[in-house]
């Protein structure tokens, strides 16, 4: 019997990929363009890590972790987001002292115990940005243009909804008009009545519709923001109208991760089912501190490339693997042993080049160059070879000239670079 994947774990086999590279391809190329550096860390952390700054009373902690005990008795996890890898490599890297803004990109798997759904998986991956050392609306302002621009570029479009969740000075009075509103409300599911003692905040973020239909009652976090927070968020606003993008203020959305403060923010887009955020992010202020770094300001965002994959799917925007430049078409030993050498010449002169192993026949390898959707095949029998000779022949038009073999294969080779690129 043979072992198929996990569930939720999903294979990017060739025919998507050309999809995803695209993808990645466009957001370096915008990530570049904003002047941002790319980061990589480790998929494995210390499980201390995400409790610490995702929250202990997140879904994503209480629920959806990959946590394991390893061989030396430590609780590692397998990320289930990028932030606080970044955030922990910022800090014990020093990274503030070599610049006071630092703006970094890191694109990877993240890894969540979810139930699988249309664009929700459990190995997943995330295009994430994170700009530590301004509290600058204009960055958060910046930061939305960013992922706004990456939709754009892709051909989508998805509508931002922006939100603000207050400081550590404003939001205890929000936590307690929250809290009386939730005592008043009875019909509310276990994990809500337990979590409003503890963290109140994280109850808005309830996936249970029921619960949901409650919480549009609940009081709004704008009615409470301290006057620095009404200004950073006024702010924000401005700055999104100065560069024409849309928004829409939306009260409720709390994200589900317990290091926000003031600017949140998500694209939506009615096209992914029940997953409506294709991206999401926002301001995370002290969470560096809290990560036992300096006291640096920080905002980010991940984009899922699931969800931008099926997207483009869904619009038949995937895109099809390049074809080759040249297939080599031998037949006979003599002809084989010369299409080897050659094949790896036209490599080395640029060219993107195969040929078959088989020893199969004429119509069969053409056949194969065909599949390959090569633009060329150079055709070389024992005789033509014999006489110095071979065929190039244009794959699209059927046209045909022959080909002088004077030199050695590197000569060969830069020859048929001429004429085929
Ligand atoms: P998040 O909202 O948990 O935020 O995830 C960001 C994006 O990752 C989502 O909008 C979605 O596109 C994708 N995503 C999340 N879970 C799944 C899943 N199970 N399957 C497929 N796609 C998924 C964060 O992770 C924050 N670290 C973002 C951030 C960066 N905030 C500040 N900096």
């Amino acid at each position: 019997m043979s072992i198929n994947a996990l569930k939720g774990f999903k294979d990017i086999v060739p025919g998507e990929v050309e999809t995803w590279q695209f993808i990645e391809k466009t957001a370096r190329d915008i990530f570049h363009r904003f002047d941002l550096a790319e980061i990589k860390v480790p998929i494995l952390e210390k499980t201390d890590l995400f409790i610490r700054s995702i929250g202990d009373t997140t879904d994503i902690v209480e629920k959806e972790m990959y946590t394991f005990i390893d061989r030396n008795g430590a609780s590692l996890t397998l990320r289930p987001e990028g932030t606080a890898s970044v955030l922990r490599a910022y800090i014990e890297n020093g990274l503030l002292a070599k610049k006071t803004v630092q703006k970094l990109y890191t694109i990877g798997p993240m890894f969540r115990h979810e139930r699988p759904q249309k664009g929700r998986l459990r190995q997943f991956h995330q295009m994430s940005v994170e700009v530590l050392g301004s509290d600058h609306p204009r960055v958060d302002a910046e930061m939305m243009a960013m992922a706004t621009l990456i939709m754009r570029e892709l051909g989508l479009s998805a509508s931002l909804e922006i939100n603000s969740l207050g400081c550590p000075q404003c939001r205890p009075a929000f936590n307690k008009a929250l809290l009386d509103f939730l005592h008043q409300t009875e019909s509310i599911c276990d994990d809500c009545r337990r979590r409003r003692e503890t963290n109140p905040l994280r109850v808005l973020d309830c996936k249970s519709a029921h619960c949901q239909e409650q919480y549009l009652r609940s009081p709004s976090i704008l009615d409470f923001l301290c006057s620095d927070c009404t200004t950073h968020f006024a702010r924000v606003k401005e700055g999104l109208e100065l560069l024409a993008i849309p928004y829409r203020v939306n009260s409720f959305m709390v994200r589900g991760l317990d290091y926000y403060t003031r600017t949140t923010f998500e694209l939506v887009t009615g096209d992914l089912g029940a997953q409506s955020a294709v991206g999401a992010g926002g301001r995370y202020d002290g969470l560096v501190k809290q990560l036992g770094g300096p006291d640096v300001p920080g905002i980010g965002f991940a984009m899922g490339m699931e969800r931008l994959a099926l997207l483009l799917e869904q619009q038949g925007k995937t895109l099809a693997a390049p074809g080759l430049d040249l297939y080599v078409v031998a037949l006979g030993s003599a002809a084989q042993s010369k299409g080897f050498a050659l094949t790896q010449a036209l490599r080395h002169a640029g060219l993107t080049a195969t040929m078959d192993y088989q020893d199969r026949s004429l119509k069969n390898q053409m056949k194969q160059a065909g599949k390959a959707m090569a633009r060329f095949a150079l055709i070389m029998g024992e005789e033509e070879l014999a006489r110095g000779e071979a065929v190039l022949r244009n794959m699209e038009s059927s046209g045909q000239v022959p080909f002088v073999l004077t030199g050695e294969v590197g000569t060969w080779a830069r020859e048929l670079a001429a004429k085929v690129i």
